[in-house]
This record gives structure tokens, C-alpha cells and sequence, in this order.
């Protein structure tokens, strides 16, 4: 491998050369108490910060900055931290989906407008991860991914509580009357622990888990507990990796290849990972112009093993899985299911970076023979419902819905389900199928996380706790249920879920894959007919940018303008 020069640094043309403009960026360098031996003929580390004082899953992020600088410094770089829009899951509305192409974009334009010969990536809340890397794939420069990692399992009365998941069921069972308000404060005050990202199989951690298998993060590096030692040590060895990887040029380019990412969708199948992660992979292959469709999803979900009991779909949470001998142990497990020969940023293969694994706990990891489900976490099904597909996590559902045929009960928005979900007089059966609809990338907007419509209220009493349910929405990756997930094309651009009508027939069969509406085609054609879209959604702002361009959810929701493989163009003035 050849190394690179002082002088073919990116970062030269700002503070190497000899003229007006590079006098401005050593004087201003000046100004902020930095010489030119802080800088000259080092590569400069753009350290992209998700921290934020409204992002809990990040709040350990400011600390962990110095760490990474450290690092940077110790092996000769010069770091520069760069805030970057916070991607904040508890707190963002309509939903921080909307903003991930957002963040993808800043990341690219940061890295490409200033003078950064290499990228250290600070993520881990849902969106964060897909959209730091999209940004990052595209400006193609040095980058290492540095995950927040999963903060530590919550607890009520000595019973371990997981995020998400654990809130859904207290909630049922709070609306069920089976706990009260006092126990339900005392779960509020104990199911988030410490800094970090949720501690189940969820988004984040199917998101982080992709990040390391794709090649991104140092091996080991996605689960580690936010608050363990081991993640500030794991912080400053990517900063000093990261100078390196700049001296190499090792780009993503360098190493994300298609076995890279059939590694990416196995390793989420195998932890029963995200319904989202179908979404964001299909966007981040799109930036490294790896072409993937959400049949291929399904047919790798077919032969891979469910190995990770972790919930929602199993048991246990992502400290146990660390303690456990975590994601490289579980790889291990995955042997010739995944292209070994992939590259990393540490410059090893995948299969060098796993060969020394070893599995801890047995219940917590397990192997092909001992597999929570012998097929992977999630299944795709096409049929008249959603000619484009949809999406569902058999192994987070109740097993006896799998097959199943019942009369739609439509709700045409959030609000009208928000306001008669729990009426008495519902006309609903645990036989009906709940169907939510105007909740897709442009009529949620942003596709908001409402695909686990609740149970209504009459039914829990009955004892009832999971019954299909059918949306152009996603679901938390903490969620559980049989929800049927972005059904494409959406309602909104006049899919056929725009023109269910209460009490027409569902069908869903997952083993075959199917989902269907018994609605004959001459009458589906009538109702088309008399369809009128809805009115459009943002008359200003970043939301007529994501209304024009972005894409539906089997293409991964990225906006036309960003995905593919066009290079990102060097800044051209001087
Ligand atoms: Fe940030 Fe779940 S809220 S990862
Ligand atoms: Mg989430």
C-alpha cells in the first residue's frame, strides 16, 4: 500500500500552500490559539459530533469528543470537532426520519466544504447511524464509525426493563388496569439508566450492529455500553486509527463491496434486528451504488438463523449481549453465511477481525443448532395491498396470525385512530385487521413510527394482545406485533391502502409471502376513480425539499438528488 504525501493531504490546499486564501486559514487557525506545528503536514480529522443537550442516547458524546481527540493527537492528526444536526428519537416530531436525509446531506456537504482529510463519525440513535454513514459513502474520504453504544438495562423492583419494548407492555397493561399509576412512574424512573442508545435488538442496535459488519467501526466497537470504560477506550484507538486510514487512503470505496453488504442484511436477520434496517440499508447501498432490492431481503431472512436473544424478538438486552462475547461472537456463529474476505477499517478482513471469538453465554448467543427461529427476523410479502411490498417481523409476532383473514377496520390518519382507537362501541373483533393509512414518507410526513397501532381498548380487557395490523407507517425497532410495515406505494400517492374501506377482506399469509386485498379489480378501479389526493403537506421550508424528492420505502426514502454514485465535486474556488 502506498502511503500518502504531507502535501497530497486534502487539507493542504487550505493550509499548505503559499497564498492569500491559505494565509486566511493559518491566521484564523491563529486566532483559535493553533501554530503550524499543531497542523502543517498532519491529517486533519474532522470529528462529526451528534451531541446534543436534547439527545439522551448522545449525552455521553461531549466527553467522548476528547477521547477521539486524543487519539487524533497521539498518532499525529489534527482533530476538529464539527457539531452536526442532532438526530434526538425521544423528542423529534413528527418523527427524526424526516431529518435523516437531512443529516446525510450535512455530513457529506461538512466534510466536503472543509478541510478534512478524514472523518471520525459520532452516532447511534436511530437515524443518526444510517445518515452519518449515507453522507459519508458519497464524500468517500477516510472514515471510522464511532457508535454511542447501547446505554445499561433498565430496572424496575429487580426486573431487567428494555426501551421500547418494555414501554408498550406497561402501557397495555396500564390501560388493561393491571398496574397503576405509582407503578407506572417508578417504570418512567427506571427504564432508561445511564447515557446511550436503547439497549434492546432495536433500530439503534440492528443500525450499529450493520455499521461494524459493513466495515465501518473497529471490531467489537457496537456493543459496547455507552458507560463502560471500554467505550472511551474505544474512542481514542478510532482516533488514532483514523490517521492512519488517511495516510493509507483507505476510503469506503476501498471496501464496501455487494458481500458487504449481503454481510450487513444477514447480520440483521441473525440478531432479529429493525424492520428499519431494511429501509436504511437499502439507502446507504444506493450511496455506494450496490444495487439491492427488498426480495433479496427476504431471501437471505430464508436461510439465516435467528442466533441473538435479545427483544424484542427474544429475551434478553445489549449489556448481556456484550458480556456475552457480543457481535463478534455471534459473526463467528454466522461462519460461511457471511463473505469473510470483506474489508474493515482496521485494515483486517471481517473474518480476521472474528477469528478469536468466543461466545460467553450460550442462552444470550446462540448457535445455528440452538437458534431462537431456524429463518431470520423479518419476511417481505407483495400481493394487491402492496404491489411494491411490505414489511413484517414474523419472530416479534404472535405465530397464530401468520395466516390470517379478517375485515379491515380503516383509520384514515393518526388523529382519526388516536380518537376512536379505544371507543367502546368500536366495531372491531380480535378477527378485524387494523389498517392505518396517510402515514408513509409523504403523508406522515416522514413516515412516523405508528405501524404498532395499539390494541383498542375494549379488546385488551378481553385479554387480546396482538392482532394484524396493516400501514404505510414504520414501527420502532423496539416494537412488537403483527404490523404489517411500509406498505408501498403509500396511501398518500394513491396505493391501494388509500382505498381500503372497513370491512373489506384482508388476507395475510406470511409463509407465502402474500398480503392481499379480496376486493374485486373492476370496483378497486371505481374507487380509484374517485380518489382525490390529499393536499400537499408543506407550503415552505426543508419540507418541499423532502416532499419533491424523496423516494418510497422500497427504495429506501432517499432523496433522487442524493443517492447514487455520482462523486462528490471538491469545492472549486480557491
Ligand atoms: Fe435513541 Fe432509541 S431513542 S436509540
Ligand atoms: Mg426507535
Amino acid at each position: 500500500m502506498t502511503r500518502k504525501t504531507p502535501e497530497q493531504l486534502r487539507s493542504h490546499r487550505w493550509f499548505g500552500v503559499d497564498d492569500l486564501r491559505s494565509f486566511g486559514h493559518r491566521s484564523r487557525a491563529a486566532q483559535m490559539g493553533f501554530g503550524r506545528e499543531d497542523y502543517k503536514g498532519r491529517p486533519v480529522i474532522g470529528i462529526i459530533n451528534t451531541w446534543s443537550e436534547i439527545n439522551p442516547c448522545h449525552f455521553h458524546f461531549r466527553e467522548r469528543a476528547d477521547a477521539v481527540k486524543r487519539g487524533v493527537l497521539q498518532a499525529g492528526g489534527f482533530p476538529v470537532e464539527m457539531p452536526a444536526i442532532s438526530l434526538s428519537e425521544p423528542f423529534q416530531k413528527p418523527t427524526t426520519m424526516m431529518y435523516r436525509n437531512l443529516l446525510a446531506m450535512e455530513t457529506e456537504e461538512l466534510l466536503r466544504s472543509y478541510p478534512c482529510d478524514g472523518a471520525v463519525l459520532m452516532g447511534g440513535c436511530d437515524k443518526t447511524t444510517p445518515a452519518l454513514l449515507m453522507g459519508a459513502i458519497s464524500m468517500d474520504i477516510p472514515t471510522i464509525f464511532l457508535p454511542a453504544g447501547p446505554m445499561l438495562k433498565g430496572n424496575w423492583r429487580n426486573t431487567p426493563l428494555g426501551s421500547g419494548s418494555d414501554t408498550w407492555k406497561y402501557w397495555a397493561e396500564l390501560r388493561a388496569g393491571r398496574i397503576d399509576e405509582k407503578d407506572w412512574q417508578e417504570i418512567e424512573e427506571g427504564i432508561a439508566r445511564s447515557p446511550g442508545h436503547c439497549m434492546t435488538m432495536g433500530t439503534a442496535s440492528t443500525l450499529t450492529s450493520v455499521a461494524e459488519v459493513l466495515g465501518f467501526t473497529l471490531p467489537g466497537a457496537a456493543s459496547i455500553p455507552a458507560t463502560d470504560s471500554m467505550h472511551p477506550r474505544m474512542s481514542a484507538a478510532s482516533g488514532r486509527r483514523i490517521v492512519e486510514m488517511v495516510w493509507d487512503d483507505l476510503k469506503p470505496s476501498d471496501f464496501l463491496t455487494a458481500g458487504s453488504f449481503d454481510n450487513a442484511v444477514t447480520t440483521a436477520m441473525a440478531v432479529g434486528g429493525s424492520t428499519n434496517v431494511i429501509i436504511h440499508v437499502l439507502a446507504i447501498a444506493g450511496r455506494a451504488g450496490i444495487p439491492l432490492d427488498l426480495a433479496h431481503f427476504d431471501a437471505i431472512s430464508r436461510t439465516t438463523p435467528m442466533i441473538a436473544n435479545l427483544r424484542p424478538s427474544g429475551a434478553y438486552l445489549m449489556e448481556d449481549f456484550y458480556l456475552a462475547g457480543g457481535l463478534r461472537a455471534l459473526l463467528k456463529q454466522l461462519g460461511d453465511r457471511l463473505d469473510l474476505s470483506c474489508g474493515t477499517v482496521n485494515g483486517q478482513t471481517l473474518g480476521q477481525n472474528i477469528a478469536d471469538a468466543e461466545i460467553f453465554d450460550k442462552d444470550v448467543i446462540r448457535t445455528p443448532e440452538t437458534a431462537l427461529s431456524p429463518q431470520g427476523g423479518l419476511a417481505v410479502v407483495f400481493g394487491s395491498l402492496a404491489p411494491d411490498g411490505a414489511v413484517i417481523k414474523p419472530t416479534a409476532a404472535d405465530p397464530r396470525l401468520m395466516v390470517h383473514r379478517g375485515p379491515a377496520m380503516v383509520f384514515d390518519d393518526y388523529n382519526d385512530m388516536a380518537a376512536r382507537i379505544d371507543l367502546p362501541d368500536l366495531p372491531v373483533t380480535a378477527d378485524s385487521v387494523l389498517v392505518l393509512r396517510n402515514s408513509g414518507p409523504l403523508g406522515g410526513p416522514g413516515m412516523p413510527e405508528w405501524g404498532m397501532l395499539p390494541i383498542p381498548q375494549k379488546l385488551l380487557k378481553e385479554g387480546v394482545r396482538d392482532m394484524v395490523r396493516v400501514s404505510d407507517a414504520r414501527m420502532s425497532g423496539t416494537s412488537y406485533g403483527t404490523c404489517i410495515l411500509h406498505v408501498a406505494p403509500e396511501s398518500f400517492i394513491g396505493g391501494p391502502l388509500a382505498l381500503v374501506q372497513t370491512g373489506d377482506i384482508i388476507s395475510l399469509d406470511v409463509p407465502n409471502r402474500r398480503i392481499d386485498l379480496e376486493v374485486p379489480e373492476d370496483e378497486m378501479a371505481r374507487r380509484k376513480a374517485a380518489w382525490t389526493p390529499p393536499p400537499v403537506k408543506f407550503q415552505r421550508g426543508y419540507g418541499v425539499i423532502m416532499s419533491r424528492h424523496i423516494t418510497q420505502a422500497d427504495k429506501g426514502c432517499d432523496f433522487d438528488f442524493l443517492a447514487g454514485t455520482e462523486p462528490t465535486a471538491e469545492p472549486e474556488i480557491h
